[in-house]
């Protein structure tokens, strides 16, 4: 069975309660569930993780190297910012998938630049949590 992780960065856990007209409804736990349904469907097992904390975000990037078959991340905020994040995200041997809620291009212009659509097979954003299920199957497709 191949393994995916999925990762969330800071003040994604506010999701629910965090500018709503942006972000949606949906919680955190929400889109896990959702992201599990997804990956049952298609017969993957899903691991899923969130963080306000660049380094332990790191730390799971690290430790992901030889146990998973694809990432799929929302690094939030460390998107725009993290040089580490980047070089982390480098290691990898298998597909990364970047995932936000919102459309960034089409936000303030600090939002504009990513540290990871260089390295990701593919960006999707601006679909809300359905997101999370559009990456799920751009994985499938290229892990065939
Ligand atoms: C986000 C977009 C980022 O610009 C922002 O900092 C977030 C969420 C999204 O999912 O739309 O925290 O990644």
């Amino acid at each position: 069975m191949k393994k995916i992780l999925i990762l969330n960065g800071p003040n994604l856990n506010m999701l629910g309660k965090r500018e709503p007209k942006i972000y949606g409804t949906q919680t955190l736990e929400d889109i896990e569930s959702l992201c599990r349904d997804k990956g049952n469907n298609l017969g993957f097992e899903i691991d899923f993780k969130q963080s306000n904390n660049e380094g332990q975000i790191i730390n799971w990037i690290q430790e992901s190297i030889d146990e998973y078959d694809g990432l799929i991340i929302n690094a939030a905020a460390f998107t725009h910012t993290s040089l580490a994040i980047h070089d982390a995200l480098k290691l990898l041997p298998f597909p990364i998938i970047e995932v936000h809620l919102s459309d960034p291009k089409k936000r303030e212009e600090f939002r504009h630049f990513s540290y990871i659509e260089a390295i990701a097979e593919s960006v999707i954003s601006g679909h809300g949590a359905e997101g999370y299920a559009l990456a799920l199957d751009k994985l499938q497709k290229l892990l065939q």
